[in-house]
């Protein structure tokens, strides 16, 4: 049965598969070893890069994960560096990225816009991430960074207004207006870690993706579960 939210003109055959990822887990995987929560989100970046690699020989066509909200800035200072500095990490794997033809992608608070709290390191890394791969030609790796999609929502509201005060808002003048407009909606969403929220991250994108809920932390996660998640499209496609 069609999901009446899903456009017709973008069925996942033609424009390529989009899988989004809430990476949880890394704190409870790091304490049941007795190791700190900052050795659990190490070991979750490790995860991501497999899963990179992973997502891109299976030909998948967008992979979009949450690396940081607007809300984990009130996590203790010393984590949220030591996040930080493994979004740089990430961002810095550029021999990587441009051996899989994975194209880097953010979404988040615009740099120069009010309450943005991307810091400079991290807005570099970013920026020379997109530029360096910028030329691949396969997947699109996009990291939500300081991204929480209500204030994204309401943002593109906000803008789509100004732009044509004397129109109707709609769907489409608002979808627009998202932070990446080009990334098509989202096919499957996986929550790691046994949590089965949404989470503020992807609300409008992901209106209609099926939902991949598994016990594992993000650091176990591997191609094994992303097979999972991916077979809940082919059994109802
Ligand atoms: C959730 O685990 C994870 C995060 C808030 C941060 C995500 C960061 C990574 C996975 C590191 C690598 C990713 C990038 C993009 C560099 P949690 O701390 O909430 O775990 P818990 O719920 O067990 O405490």
């Amino acid at each position: 049965m069609p999901d009446p939210f899903t456009p017709t003109t973008q069925q996942p055959t033609s424009r390529g598969t989009h899988v989004a990822c809430i990476m949880d887990g890394n704190g409870r995987w790091a304490k049941r070893r007795g190791l700190p929560r900052t050795a659990g989100h190490t070991a979750g970046e490790e995860t991501l890069a497999e899963i990179v690699r992973a997502a891109a020989h299976r030909n998948i066509a967008y992979l979009t994960v949450f690396g940081f909200s607007t809300e984990n800035w009130v996590r203790p200072p010393s984590e949220v560096r030591h996040i930080l500095g493994l979004h740089r990490r990430l961002f810095g794997r550029i021999d990587e990225l441009n051996a899989n033809n994975v194209r880097v992608n953010w979404i988040g608070r615009p740099f120069d816009e009010p309450g943005a709290r991307t810091p400079g390191p991290v807005q570099k890394a970013i920026r020379d991430a997109i530029n360096d791969t910028k030329h691949n030609t396969g997947m699109v790796l996009t990291v939500a960074f300081d991204y929480g999609s209500r204030i994204e929502i309401a943002r593109a509201a906000q803008r789509a207004q100004t732009k044509r005060p004397t129109k109707e808002i709609n769907a489409d003048t608002i979808a627009a207006e998202l932070y990446a407009p080009e990334l098509p909606p989202v096919d499957v969403l996986v929550r790691t870690s046994g949590e089965t929220r949404i989470s503020n991250f992807l609300l409008w994108q992901a209106a209609s993706a099926r939902v991949y809920f598994t016990d594992c932390s993000w650091p176990d996660f591997g191609a094994t579960q992303l097979d999972e998640a991916l077979a809940l499209l082919t059994a109802t496609r």
